[in-house]
């Protein structure tokens, strides 16, 4: 493949996956891969977490639902519903041949005096992070790898941490799920026209003239 079919092809995979094996050497072959991302001062602030024992797993996602149940239950939405969430939440983390909890070391983060700078840094923290998350789905295609990104985690940051016995600097920020997909060919979702995204600053400042 090119690489604009590599950028163009990747999708997000959201429906069950062969139960065919992933070699973890595969899987630590596009992790070193996605080292090659680009980070804020080289600080590489990304850790890889594969959650590669069911009991822990399973433990895990227990858990993050019943967090899922208390926030849906404090929006008020019906019993059927929170059960619909959490029965998909369950099978799409349980099920999935590889689940990788992604976190931000926040030990890494440059250190300033002031909350603003110190705020910023925690955003390019979790910039990079994202940097290196796109590299490596673009890779999982290599091996034709499907793969989906949850912010789940983020969500539950308290309940991973403590579940996983993380160092307090770890901060949950993704999971993503891999394996081989039953469907090859999926439907890409919609682009945005170019014209909505591109703007150039010339026609901004003569706006405001
Ligand atoms: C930061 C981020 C968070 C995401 N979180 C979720 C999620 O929690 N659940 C989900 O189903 N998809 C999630 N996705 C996947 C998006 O839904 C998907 O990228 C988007 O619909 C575009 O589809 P594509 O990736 O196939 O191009 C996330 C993607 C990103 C980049």
């Amino acid at each position: 493949m090119d690489l604009i079919d590599y950028l163009k092809n990747r999708r997000s995979y959201k429906i069950p996956f062969e139960k065919t094996t992933v070699k973890r050497e595969l899987i630590e072959e596009c992790i070193k891969v996605s080292q090659w991302a680009p980070s804020a001062h080289n600080s590489q602030p990304w850790r890889y977490i594969i959650l590669d024992d069911l009991d822990t797993r399973t433990n895990l996602i227990n858990g993050m639902n019943a967090k899922l149940r208390k926030d849906l239950e404090y929006d008020g939405k019906s019993e059927s519903f929170i059960e619909g969430k959490i029965n998909s939440t369950r099978s799409q983390f349980l099920n999935a041949p590889v689940l990788i909890l992604v976190c931000m070391d926040k030990i890494v983060l440059e250190n300033y005096s002031d909350d603003e700078r110190n705020e910023n840094e925690f955003v390019l923290g979790v910039m990079s992070v994202a940097s290196s998350i796109t590299y490596l789905l673009i890779y999982f295609q290599k091996y034709g790898l499907a793969s989906c990104w949850y912010s789940a985690p983020l969500f539950a940051k308290k309940i991973v941490i403590d579940t996983l016995n993380l160092p307090s600097s770890f901060f949950p920020l993704a999971f993503i799920t891999v394996g081989f997909p039953e469907i090859k060919e999926i439907k890409p979702p919609k682009r945005n026209f170019y014209e909505e995204i591109l703007i150039y600053a010339s026609k901004l400042v003569k706006n405001k003239k």
